[in-house]
């Protein structure tokens, strides 16, 4: 018996990698956060399964339906939203499991930031403007942040900020990224990306907070930084006409000449 963690995606029951979906239809039991992953995706369950949302239980609870599942010898799909890496509740789970000798794997997922850079058609990280993405959150109710975690802090890079479970607290995150990035850095909120009703709300710092309404709550991500609407901005060296490199080398006396990918394989 294995419990099989599985990064469900942002929403679309067909943003799954293939082994998700497989894990998925492969397993008598489904514990799902139902909070954030949606009910679509419960339908690549086995007819017949045992399905579970955890939402409304504690780790005690949760741990105690894998008991059982163990016990049965039945393996579990333990579903969060996005990818497991971040803030899945994964690391406290697998620690408690890891105490009871209960096997775990795990399946990545399409992360929220992805899937809302998808909805922009965005590339984050453009040449010249901004080479790094910050995942990040502001301090909720259950959690606080690190000290040196600070919006300000990051914003002092300039880099692109996907920040999470933030949407309640915009004003603040508008306050506290305006004095680096300036009143008109751009900004977008992406809600429920890939849901049916996902939303796209692009705007500045300036404005943002008053073009959102009432309708985009939780399942947002706020996407902070001059990439988000860079035009002028260099292209990379990697498809430029002359640029020298393994797979395209310029002369006969460039460093790659006469190399082959079989060379890679061989050092
Ligand atoms: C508990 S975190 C889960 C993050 C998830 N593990 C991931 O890999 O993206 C929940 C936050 O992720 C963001 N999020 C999750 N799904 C989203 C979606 N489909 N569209 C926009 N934001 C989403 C929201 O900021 C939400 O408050």
């Amino acid at each position: 018996m294995t419990v099989h963690f599985v990064g469900a995606g942002p929403g679309a029951p067909d943003l799954l990698t293939l082994r998700g979906r497989d894990i998925i239809a492969s397993c008598p039991v489904c514990l799902y956060a139902g909070s954030l992953v949606p009910e679509a995706i419960l339908g690549h369950c086995p007819e017949g399964a045992k399905i579970i949302n955890t939402a409304p239980m504690n780790l005690e609870q949760i741990m105690d339906e894998i008991r059982k599942a163990h016990a049965a010898g039945h393996d579990v799909a333990r579903l969060h939203s996005g990818d497991l890496s971040v803030w899945s509740a994964m690391g406290e789970q697998m620690r408690r499991l890891r105490e009871l000798g209960i096997p775990v794997s795990v399946t990545p997922g399409v992360p929220a930031f992805a899937a809302a850079a998808a909805a922009l058609g965005a590339e984050l990280t453009l040449p010249g403007v901004a080479q790094s993405l910050v995942l990040t959150r502001t301090p909720g109710r259950a959690s606080s942040m690190p000290e040196g975690e600070s919006l300000s802090n990051f914003a002092a890079t300039g880099a692109t900020l996907a920040i999470h479970l933030s949407i309640q607290n915009i004003a603040q995150v508008v306050a506290d990224l305006t004095p680096a990035y300036g009143a008109e850095c751009p900004v977008a909120v992406v809600f429920r990306a890939s849901w049916p009703d996902e939303r796209i709300i692009r705007g500045t710092l300036a404005d943002i907070e008053s073009q959102l309404d009432a309708g985009i709550t939780r399942t947002a991500l706020i996407l902070v930084g001059p990439a988000l609407a860079a035009e002028g901005f260099s292209e990379s060296c990697l498809y430029a006409v002359d640029y020298d490199r393994r797979y395209r080398p310029q002369s006969a006396t460039s460093q790659w000449a006469g190399w082959t990918p079989e060379d890679e394989v061989k050092s």
